[in-house]
């Protein structure tokens, strides 16, 4: 069985692809248990997959790419909106109608020797007033069977679409069209035409040439983040890269956060975190790890839904320790990419467990041993799991209604100069402290960390003018009577040794438990120069031995690098010219003011040793 539909113009649309395409065959994805089984097995007879051993990982596959596509590409990532500058400074830019003809140009018989797969999904529930359908063509049957973990796919999809509804075409190909009797590479692509291109005005994605995650995926980053966001700043509400989740307290009440945190900088983890020994009683749950959109309701509060249905999570880091909820969600079902293989038919990576194994097959396919030089699975190795198998997930995670946010929480890597935590002193401060979010990315080779800015974790995502998100962001905020309390954390502030200071994992429960408090009303905090900050006795330390010392280490900021930072804020904003929110020049201002004119305060504040009232 293949799926069906007679809705005209999707209909017409994938005629107008196959014969730009000319693939040998079309074929419409049902989503079904059979077809996902076939399609698996064929990649297993292609050598695509490699059938993880049953009884260790029932029906879960290894797929290892091309060394040369293992990651997003956002210098081949394009905002083709009419004018350049409704894409912005932060965004590449190619006029739509050029970069259509270029695109027209590779997509010419793209598809040779291959089959078409039509594949329909919903980013939310199938039928939810929030979701959005969207069709995505392409020759990868590796897309297609990630595609029915990440997204609800298949003839669902296509019901709800009906005759006449509405559907974003998002057209995906791995750019190596087969010559007549050729074998296809194990992993196609086409690392030197990569295209991964948006058309915000028409409501378009065309991607070329790679097959790996957010380039090939395209309901996640292109659809549910680029084109999300245009349509979110259209109709006042919000697409954005955070994680969801509940926390409930011993008593039973429940408030759920959004967090937004840089490409792998701890999203998953935090979603889905244990809390630690001294928090017996709480739980979290699940709701997204990566994509939330947020819509402001009739009464003036914030409710979340995760347009995905599955995990595509970094493996490297990921274990029984730091992670126990995402090892179990990977009992079985679940695609793994570029991670290792154990002789005994299952996956490895670092941090999966203490000890490597003495032997594995590494990402590559060599063989590897404990001695290798290189890491047995890349850095940016990655499962894809159904999130209804992770047990922390929420039993809200798919109302379509979403969830009530109380809090935004911004994060970046930082090694130094970022507290622990701290909150904003109203919304459009906490805007602020969200468009001047840095991270660091740690370069391999160097070890050297070069910092960059990442406003709202949104870089790479946002798919309009980055300064006219801003502005959206003061707006959503101010035409809503009861928008949630904004944070800022640090899990990855780093002694003189380069240890990270911060134990981090179930441990960051401690931080989020007096983010709670003070959304109640009940957590107490000093106000210091950067925002309203938790004193040492603030933050609950049972069942943890986390000297006060240590505390400052991770809590102070020097009046220099403070006052250097927030002059640094200006190098972001000069490259807005005048659609820069005026509101940020005089945040800057203030904080400038706050550092030079508070020097009491500011020596106080690294020890925090007396009430805001006594300073
Ligand atoms: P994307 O899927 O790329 O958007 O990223 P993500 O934010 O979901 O990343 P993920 O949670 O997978 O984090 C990846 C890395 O962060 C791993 O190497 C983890 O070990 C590390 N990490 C997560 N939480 C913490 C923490 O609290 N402290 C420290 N030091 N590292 C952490
Ligand atoms: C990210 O890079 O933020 C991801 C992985 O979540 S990918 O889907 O490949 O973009
Ligand atoms: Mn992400």
């Amino acid at each position: 069985m293949a799926g069906t539909t007679s809705h005209p113009r999707l209909l017409a649309w994938i005629e107008e692809i196959k014969a730009l395409c000319k693939p040998d065959s079309v074929y419409i994805c049902d989503g079904s248990a059979e077809e996902n089984e076939r399609l698996c097995n064929e990649m297993v007879d292609s050598g695509m997959f490699i059938r993880l051993n049953p009884e260790k990982r029932p029906n879960s596959f290894l797929a290892r790419s091309d060394p040369r596509d293992v990651a997003r590409v956002e210098d081949r990532t394009f905002i083709c909106s009419t004018n350049s500058t409704d894409a912005g400074p932060t965004n590449n830019w190619m006029e739509p109608s050029k970069m259509k003809k270029v695109l027209r140009g590779l997509f010419d018989g793209c598809m040779r020797g291959r089959t078409m797969y039509v594949v329909p999904f919903s980013m939310g529930p199938l039928g939810s007033p929030i979701a959005k359908l969207g069709v995505e063509i392409t020759d990868s049957p590796y897309v297609a069977v990630n595609m029915r973990i990440m997204t609800r796919m298949g003839q669902g999809a296509l019901d709800v679409l009906g005759d006449d509804g509405e559907f974003i075409p998002c057209m995906h190909s791995v750019g190596q069209p087969l010559a007549e009797g050729h074998e296809s590479d194990r992993w196609p692509c086409n690392p030197d035409n990569t295209y991964i291109s948006h058309f915000p005005e028409t409501r378009e994605i065309w991607s070329f040439g790679s097959g790996y995650g957010g380039n090939a995926l395209l309901g996640k980053k292109c659809l549910a983040l680029r084109i999300a966001s245009v349509m979110g700043r259209d109709e006042g509400w919000l697409a954005e890269h955070m994680l969801v989740l509940g926390v409930e307290n011993p008593q039973g009440t429940k408030r759920y956060v959004a967090a937004a945190f840089p490409s792998a900088c701890g999203k998953t983890n935090f979603a889905m975190m244990v809390p630690p020994k001294g928090f017996e009683g709480w739980k979290i749950w699940t709701v997204g790890d990566d994509i939330a959109w947020i819509k402001p309701g009739a009464d003036g509060r914030f409710y979340a839904i995760n347009p995905e249905a599955g995990f595509f999570g970094v493996a490297p880091g990921t274990g029984l320790e730091t992670n126990p909820n995402a090892i179990a969600t990977l009992h079985a079902n679940c695609i793994f990419t570029n991670v290792a293989l154990t002789d005994d038919g299952d996956v490895w990576w670092e941090g999966l467990t203490k000890e490597p194994p003495a032997h594995l097959i590494d990402w590559r396919g060599n063989d590897w041993t404990p001695e290798s030089k290189t890491p047995a699975a890349h850095p940016n190795s990655r499962f894809t799991a159904p999130v209804s198998q992770c047990p922390s997930v929420d039993p809200k995670w798919e109302d379509p209604a979403g969830v009530q946010l109380s809090a935004f929480i911004f994060g970046g890597r930082m090694s130094k100069d970022q507290p622990l935590v701290y909150q904003a002193f109203n919304w459009s401060h906490g805007v602020y402290l969200a468009a001047t979010m840095g991270s660091e990315a740690t370069a391999a080779a160097v070890g050297q960390a070069a910092m960059r800015r990442d406003p709202f974790a949104m870089l790479p995502f946002c798919g309009y003018n980055m300064a006219d998100y801003f502005n959206h962001w003061l707006n959503v905020g101010r035409l809503n009577p009861n928008p949630p309390r904004i944070f800022r954390v640090n899990w990855f502030r780093k002694d003189e040794n380069g240890k990270f200071i911060w134990p981090g994992f179930g441990q960051n429960m401690r931080v989020l438990e007096w983010i709670l408090k003070r959304i109640s009303g009940t957590g107490y905090a000093i106000e210091s120069p950067l925002g309203w900050m938790p004193r040492y006795e603030d933050l609950s330390w049972e069942g943890l031995d986390f000297p006060k010392e240590q505390f400052k280490g991770l809590m102070a900021v020097g009046r220099e690098s403070g006052t250097v930072e927030a002059h640094a804020h200006e190098e972001l904003f000069d490259r807005f010219f005048d659609r820069l929110p005026k509101e940020f020049v005089y945040e800057r201002e203030l904080l400038r003011s706050r550092l030079w004119r508070s020097p009491k305060r500011w020596e106080l504040l690294a020890g925090a040793e007396t009430a805001p009232g006594g300073l």
